[in-house]
């Protein structure tokens, strides 16, 4: 059987093994998908022991992406942009090939879930993070009419910006601008803090996306509910996403991705 994994620390609550399972039930293919700890300072050994074991292909989330970047043999275009990788492939020779499918899953979610083209719109992305990098290239090859980064630390947001030739700026200089798809990229939500943005930036779009998700809306998604935006959704989709473009590339199917978000959010809401 074909084993996979998913790499993290914490790893307990990844939700990683089920939306796998799930796509391999599409396939009709049984697969082994496991959840692997790796110690802090401890990530390589265990990938290195994963792949001599017969391991074909591994998903890496926080805090190893970096790592997984510079273990990787073989890097994706955007993967080399992101400077991370959340997906690993091994090759028949024993090498790993390294991808970075966030910002894929970010734009399928946009354009395909939410239905929201992103061509020739402006979009806003607050953060400048990893998180932040993962999604630029993604976003560039949707041919928006521009893309702005904003960021708490200004400097940031300028740097990122130029190594992408798109504008980077702090949140003032954007407040009295109109955005159509607002993106929040930083990892405030986690501590239900979010991006200062304007009320009347956040009442102007289309779309408000939040890469975080949680059962409830997020605290920024309901503030921007009660902004008037008109659209708001959070980073499920984008989950389901990555992590079917990653099954894509090691197994050659391409399973579908609005069921299995559906399924998860009923479990979610459910309390699951
Ligand atoms: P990630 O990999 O999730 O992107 P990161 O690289 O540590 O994590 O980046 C976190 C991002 O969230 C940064 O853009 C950070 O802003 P600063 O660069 O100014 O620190 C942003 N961030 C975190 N907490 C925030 C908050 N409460 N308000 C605004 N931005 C916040």
């Amino acid at each position: 059987m074909s084993v996979y994994a998913v790499f993290g620390n914490p790893i307990a609550h990844s939700r990683s093994p089920q939306i796998h399972q799930a796509f391999a039930a599409e396939e009709g293919a049984a697969i082994e998908y496991r959840r692997i700890l790796a110690p802090v300072d401890g990530f390589a050994t265990e990938l290195t022991a994963f792949f001599a074991a017969g391991g074909q292909g591994c998903n890496v989330t926080v805090p190893f992406k970096t790592e997984a970047h510079a273990l990787a043999d073989d890097l994706s275009a955007r993967a080399r942009a992101a400077g991370a990788v959340n997906t690993l492939q091994g090759r028949a020779d024993g090498s790993l090939y390294g991808d970075n499918t966030d910002g894929i899953g970010l734009v399928h979610d946009i354009t395909v879930l939410q239905g929201v083209s992103l061509r020739d719109k402006h979009i806003l992305m607050a953060g400048a993070g990893g998180a932040a990098r993962g999604a630029v290239l993604p976003l560039l090859a949707e041919a928006p009419a521009s893309l702005t980064i904003a960021n708490r630390t200004a400097d940031k947001a300028r740097q990122l910006g130029a190594e992408f030739g798109v504008e980077g700026v702090g949140y003032a200089a954007v407040a009295a601008r109109r955005f159509d798809v607002v993106i929040n990229a930083t990892s405030g939500s986690l501590h239900g803090e979010w991006p200062p943005l304007s009320d009347a930036l956040l009442g102007q779009a289309a779309l408000v996306y939040d890469m975080m998700y949680a059962a409830a809306p997020t605290p920024f998604l309901q503030h921007a509910r009660a902004c008037g935006a008109a659209a708001v959704a959070d980073g499920l989709g984008m989950l389901v996403a990555q992590a079917a473009a990653a099954y894509a590339l090691w197994r050659g199917f391409s399973p579908q991705v609005a069921p299995v978000v559906a399924a998860m959010r009923r479990e979610m809401e459910a309390g699951a």
